[in-house]
């Protein structure tokens, strides 16, 4: 179950939860209910300062849980993520420098695009899975699938603003592993310890299918 490539985390799960952790003390039994709804890749965001530590707890103590870290965006936080544990890394854009930083780490890694241009230069680079980010903004389902016909190499993991409603019609594409998205995590659900309802809405994000 441990990913080794990009296009790896791209098969784990329709749907790989982002989460924004603010106390770690949160993070296991978040990543347990999110584990039992069925959904075991899960992106920690090092965007507040819970996130490495939510990443360490999460590796040592949920064995059932593929861990990694998102929002990647310097060197030293992709070697952190590394020493935290973290199974793979995901970035919301790229660079030459960061693309280094991810591929010293040996991890699996999603480097973020948003445009042909940007999926043509990560490519020359060797990577062909990719996240589109951010989705909805970005031009969405129908800017993905308008890249499926010139880059039918590349395979993406969308995310930002999509929803369970949007979820199938993404997956629908012939360019798309799975989506990302936060709203399996929300913040009074975290805040409240309400891990039942973390558990249902994995669940049901583990249920979603490909829109025919
Ligand atoms: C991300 O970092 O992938 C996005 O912020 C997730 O976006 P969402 O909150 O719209 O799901």
């Amino acid at each position: 179950m441990k990913p080794r490539t990009g296009a790896d985390l791209l098969s784990l799960a329709p749907v790989v939860p982002v989460v924004v952790l603010t106390d770690p003390a949160t993070a296991v039994p978040m990543a347990r209910a999110l584990v039992a709804g069925g959904l075991p890749a899960i992106e920690v965001t090092l965007r507040t300062p819970a996130g490495l530590p939510a990443i360490e707890r999460i590796a040592a103590e949920v064995p059932g849980a593929v861990v990694g870290a998102g929002t990647v965006t310097t060197r030293e936080q992709a070697r952190a993520a590394a020493g935290a544990g973290a199974g793979f890394l995901v970035s919301p854009g790229c660079t030459e420098r960061l693309y280094g930083a991810l591929r010293e780490t040996g991890l699996p890694f999603l480097p973020g695009v948003a445009t042909a241009s940007e999926a043509l230069e990560l490519l020359e680079w060797g990577v062909d899975a990719l996240k589109f980010f951010p989705a909805e903004a970005a031009g969405g389902r129908a800017y993905l699938k308008a890249l499926s016909g010139p880059l039918p190499q590349v395979r993406f993991c969308p995310t930002g603003g999509i929803t369970p409603a949007s979820a199938p019609d993404y997956l629908a594409l012939p360019n798309v592993g799975c989506v990302g998205g936060t709203w399996l995590t929300p913040a009074d659900a975290l805040a409240a310890g309400d891990w039942a309802r973390v558990e249902a809405l994995a669940a049901q994000a583990a249920a979603l299918r490909p829109a025919a």
